[in-house]
């Protein structure tokens, strides 16, 4: 495995245990194990009324940034099965694997390039038979020995219609790149998008990992956010480096330590078999650095095998130099789930407060699953519930809120502090006689009295400031 970019030293992750970041999902409603109370399901999650909120958030601001603010790109929904043909079109029938080991003795399954001793194994070494053997790789959970390595396929397969035979197996797509190659031709005519332009997408993908874990990183059901940039081919090298520092400079605006990102540039022996170089930027996670998204440049390799495999032409005829080609892409693919995993994990930090800790998960406002939450300082004053109650109705207009009633203000601050609200605005006894609130900062804890009429001006102006 090649070295990643050299000038990153080790900045430590935000939070030393993902135990921290687990419980805290479980506790306050991000995460839940999928089907719990059947015991579960491995490698699928569920997300709860706080998680759905953040996901969002991060589906949005990537939207954002990819189609609302740009000219040149535009966005696709395409559905999860797709004719068959597509898989084997583009490679992914007969590539799309990863080397399988299995335990002689209790049947345990591993991937090869997880198991202690192998994580830096090169992929000529990972396809080689005599591998385990050379190494002495044993069972992690007995010790047993293992078989030789070969390949498993990720696609989970199922049946379209009323018949379970062969001829009605589809895939669930392990991508969703390919709807958006099939949908090429589509999109430019209506679009009347010119080279060089963008198609993104957001959508659910499935893939059987061998080895699933660590929380939300790895699933086996998961969203992506894909962009494909169709460029000339002489263009494709810069358009790469473009990319990569457009999705470095995202998660920057977005909150991510700029010190626990990084990138690693793909060995040849590593790329997917669609791939001409590939760059992944890498995040520091409490389990190490560990791919978060990719910069892939895909040459005309999609396209021109649709092409071939359909009969139906995928040239563009580009009219300033009067010449028919193919597109090459330029793939900026990153996971949903994974960024939303990466903020949240980022966003975590312990604080001493007048001799207690305090956790805040520091998002950006635009991350944050509530903007704002309306604290009455006496639950029984209905006159201090009513006013609440204005505010709420004036304030979830334009932005996400929350009323809480259910504890102390100081409880009810720290709760809100933890799950990474921006501003609590608080409503006293004061509050009748002067018509203003305390509004409450989060980061730096201040607190400013602000008319009531204003509260909602006050908040919005902030979120704008917080996006400059
Ligand atoms: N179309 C190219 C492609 O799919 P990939 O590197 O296999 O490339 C892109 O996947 C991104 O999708 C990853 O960087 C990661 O963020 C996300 N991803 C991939 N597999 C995942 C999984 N099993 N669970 C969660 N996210 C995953």
């Amino acid at each position: 495995m090649p070295p990643a970019d050299p000038a990153s030293a080790d900045p430590g992750p935000s939070v030393a245990s993902l135990d921290t970041i687990v419980s805290l999902s479980k506790r306050r409603g991000f995460v839940f194990p999928s089907s719990e109370i059947y015991g579960g399901i491995n490698a699928v999650w569920d997300y709860g009324p706080l998680g759905v909120e953040l996901k969002n958030n991060v589906k949005r601001a990537w939207w954002r940034a990819m189609v609302q603010e740009r000219d040149d790109i535009v966005g696709l929904d395409a559905g999860i099965l797709m004719a068959p043909q597509v898989w084997v079109t583009s490679g992914h029938v007969a590539s799309f694997s990863d080397p399988l080991v299995e335990c002689e003795t209790c049947h345990r399954r591993y991937r090869l390039d997880e198991l202690p001793g192998a994580e830096n194994l090169s992929q000529t070494e990972l396809q080689d038979p005599t591998i385990v053997a050379r190494l002495g790789l044993k069972c992690p959970a007995d010790a047993g020995p293992l078989s030789a390595p070969r390949r498993f396929n990720l696609m989970f397969k199922t049946y379209m219609g009323p018949l379970e035979e062969d001829a009605a197996l589809v895939y669930l797509r392990p991508e969703t790149a390919q709807g958006i190659y099939v949908n090429f031709r589509n999109v430019q005519a209506t679009s009347r998008k010119k080279i060089p332009f963008g198609i993104a997408q957001v959508g659910k993908a499935f893939r059987n990992e061998i080895s699933p874990g660590n929380f939300v990183f790895r699933m086996r059901e998961f969203e992506q956010m894909e962009m494909q940039y169709f460029v000339r081919p002489d263009a494709a090298a810069g358009f790469f480096e473009e990319w990569l520092e457009r999705r470095r400079s995202w998660y920057h605006r977005y909150g991510v330590t700029p010190e626990r990102l990084r990138t690693r540039e793909h060995a040849p022996d590593e790329l997917a078999h669609y791939a001409r170089k590939a760059v992944d930027l890498e995040y520091r996670f409490p389990f190490g650095w560990k791919e978060l998204e990719g910069i892939h440049n895909r040459a005309d390799y999609d396209l021109g095998r649709h092409q071939e495999a359909s009969g139906q032409s995928l040239e563009y005829y580009d009219t300033a130099s009067d010449e028919h080609f193919i597109p090459w892409i330029v793939e900026t693919s990153a996971g949903g789930d994974r960024a939303a995993f990466t903020f949240l994990i980022d966003a975590y930090r312990e604080e001493e407060v007048r001799g207690e800790k305090r956790v805040v998960l520091g998002f950006h406002p635009d991350l944050a699953p509530y903007k704002v939450a309306v604290l009455p300082l006496l639950k029984k004053r209905p006159e201090i519930v009513e006013l609440c109650g204005r505010i709420m109705f004036d304030l979830r207009r334009d932005i996400m809120a929350v009323y809480d009633d259910t504890a102390s203000i100081g409880k009810l601050y720290r709760r809100q502090d933890e799950i990474g609200t921006p501003w609590c605005v608080t409503v006293d006894v004061e509050s009748l006689e002067d018509g203003a609130v305390t509004v409450r900062d989060r980061d730096t804890m201040a607190q400013e009295r602000v008319p009531v009429e204003g509260v909602k001006r006050f908040i919005l102006d902030r979120m704008e400031a917080a996006r400059a």
